[in-house]
């Protein structure tokens, strides 16, 4: 949701800033843009689409700027247009300001200047923020108002006074060309790291901008400012007083946010799967225990309370991580028999449960930053503040990202193992997320003795055996499904159909369609079409069924058949060898047979892959497709 990146120090800026938002450009690709300080003046250029634009108009243009500010935007307000991409500036374009997030109070602001003449180039709330410190600068320097921070420059004091004005959620980098050698990252409720070279300093709305430069990185805290100079960063809180940091070491490597080879992001991170599935299984599943072992197989490393008198659990979460959450809910109801509930974070914000006592609250987030989940926990947190002992808010975060926000916000976390994710649609990360749930699930399992130790040996060995299965659906599938997806160059809606387990994974398969291939896909659960969806259905309408064997196989089964009898065509995610399930369908998509319990790591793949062929045949931005971001930092 917007890509932020500065950069001050000794090298040219203007390369450093475009690798930096070619890094974040899955934040957002309507418009992109930058400004540096050159020869004691604001240069700013900007340009409507993807960066690609903005390379184009950068070309060959030399600046040694060392200073400078850059924008990747996915609109609020205002349309994708030029004028309203970011830099924006104030009157005498002395100040430029990127900004991600909303300023919810831009209105009252905006009046306000005009009134005072700051005149107003854009439909955007950021605009108010450059002429907001350009006002404070002229009655500092007036002397109409009196400096508090006497030891900080001035165009410092007038941005920290601009943030205390500003309500909302933003992260924000500031330039002036009257003060070149300072550049100031500001964030309150949307994600900012700063970054620590040689000589150089930098901030960005998320690492991989920085890890090419440098891995020593400070992520800023709400209620920050840092002030970036060629010779360090200092960080005050708003009201002006010192804080002092400790930088961390990333240890990730900078090839991990490269394509390596493979056409798109989404096609590499579906290839991830079966290593992102070994390595979460190997850190939370002690890998010595075998069925006869008297202890838990599982090690996430929580602490006691968390199990203590456990009565409820709720899982907040949005798209592909709520889907997995409804897979959890199943696992922990089914194997630990803990009533569970599955909220979209957005509608549990402003309509919570009626608070229940001894209840674990999840937020399953990729990204860690997603604002509907954050402020879900957050709510959830100040309403069990100050109760009776066993209304105490319990959290806990499932992420692949342990650095984000989510990461600061919650005592305890189960990191999924998956590394970063690029391409928009969440494909590897949904899975570490589902193995995070199978262990959270089979831990409490053991120790609420709700399974037999036979059938907990049966889920462990199958565990053990998926990602050489997940191989396996990869290595036969990917060119049936290349080859199957060229005859729906023409679709233009798409049914799934799923039950129990599967019924999430129908979900998935219909997001993970519309979102990169625009094709309306809508997932039900396979005994709810007869009620109403059938009617849509004919000659034009696919339905994909994800029909393997256990307690709903039959059942799912005819369900497929009452829509082939509408003449849809029918495609199988089914077992291997399903001669059954043969006589059906007209089309499969065979997976390895397993446990109906463990399916979902596997049925999850067909369905991605269909996605992800479809788009492509169409020739579409698999990895950045319209509409969307990858980190959906705004409510
Ligand atoms: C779908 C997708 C989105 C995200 C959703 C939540 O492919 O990527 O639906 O799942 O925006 O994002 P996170 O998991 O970062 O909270």
């Amino acid at each position: 949701m917007c890509g932020i990146v500065g950069y001050i120090g000794t090298q040219a800026a203007s390369q450093i800033l475009l690798e930096g938002l070619q890094k974040l450009e899955y934040r957002g690709y309507d418009s992109a843009g930058m400004a540096t300080i050159l020869e004691g003046d604001i240069q700013c250029v900007r340009a409507k689409g993807k960066l690609l634009n903005l390379q184009e108009k950068l070309a060959g243009q030399e600046n040694p700027a060392q200073v400078g500010i850059g924008h990747t935007r996915w609109a609020t307000h205002g349309k994708p247009e030029e004028y309203n991409a970011h830099p924006h500036t104030d009157t005498a374009r002395r100040i430029a300001v990127v900004q991600n997030g909303i300023i919810e109070n831009y209105r009252e602001l905006r009046a306000e200047l005009k009134a005072k003449g700051h005149e107003f180039r854009s439909d955007t709330d950021t605009e108010v923020i450059p002429h907001l410190i350009a006002e404070y600068c002229k009655q500092l320097k007036a002397g109409t108002l009196a400096v508090e921070m006497p030891t900080s420059s001035l165009f410092f004091e007038a941005a920290r006074r601009a943030v205390n004005d500003l309500e909302g959620a933003f992260a924000l980098a500031i330039i002036s060309a009257d003060f070149p050698d300072e550049l100031i990252a500001v964030r309150q409720q949307a994600p900012l790291v700063l970054g620590f070279g040689q000589g150089e300093f930098f901030c960005a709305s998320d690492t991989p901008a920085l890890v090419t430069h440098t891995r020593v990185v400070l992520p800023m805290e709400n209620g920050e400012l840092a002030r970036l100079t060629p010779m360090g960063i200092e960080v005050y809180g708003f009201e002006g007083d010192r804080l002092r940091k400790h930088p961390q070491t990333l240890n990730w490597n900078p090839i991990q946010v490269e394509k390596q080879g493979f056409k798109h992001f989404m096609l590499k991170e579906i290839y991830e799967q079966p290593g992102v599935v070994r390595a979460s299984l190997e850190a939370y599943l002690d890998s010595e225990w075998t069925p006869d072992s008297p202890s838990n197989p599982v090690r996430l490393g929580l602490p006691d309370r968390f199990y203590e008198e456990l009565e409820h659990i709720q899982i907040v979460a949005c798209g592909t991580s709520w889907h997995a959450g409804l897979v959890g809910c199943y696992l922990l109801e089914q194997l630990a028999e803990i009533p569970t509930q599955v909220h979209y974070a957005s509608e549990f914000r402003y309509a919570p449960t009626p608070l229940m006592p001894n209840t674990l609250t999840i937020g399953v987030t990729q990204s860690g930053e997603t604002a509907d989940t954050l402020s879900a926990l957050e709510m959830e947190k100040r309403r069990r503040l100050d109760r009776e002992p066993k209304f105490a808010a319990r959290m806990l975060g499932i992420t692949n990202r342990t650095d984000s926000t989510l990461g600061h916000m919650v005592s305890d976390l189960i990191d999924t193992r998956a590394g970063i994710e690029i391409g928009v649609a969440a494909t590897k990360t949904f899975s570490a997320q589902l193995v995070a749930f199978y262990c959270l699930a089979l831990d409490l399992a053991v120790r609420r003795r709700t399974l037999t130790p036979e059938r907990l040996g049966a889920i462990v060995e199958g565990l053990r055996q998926l990602p050489a299965q997940i191989e396996a659906i990869l290595e036969v599938q990917e060119r049936y499904i290349g080859e199957l997806s060229h005859q729906f160059a023409e679709t233009q809606d798409f049914i799934f159909l799923g039950r129990g387990i599967n019924y999430p994974i129908a979900l998935e398969g219909a997001l993970k369609l519309k979102e990169i291939s625009y094709i309306h896909a809508e997932g039900y659960p396979a005994g709810e079409m007869k009620h109403g969806p059938i009617a849509l259905l004919d000659a034009k309408v696919p339905v994909v069924a994800i029909a393997v064997p256990g307690l709903v196989y039959e059942k799912v089964l005819s369900n497929a058949q009452e829509a082939k009898a509408r003449d849809a065509q029918l495609i199988g995610v089914t077992a291997m060898n399903d001669d059954h399930a043969a006589e059906v369908f007209d089309d499969q998509l065979p997976i390895p047979t397993v446990d109906e319990l463990l399916s979902p790591l596997l049925t999850v793949i067909p369905v991605q892959f269909l996605a992800y062929h479809i788009a492509a045949h169409r020739g579409l931005d698999v990895d950045q497709p319209r509409n969307l971001a990858k980190s959906v930092t705004v409510e």
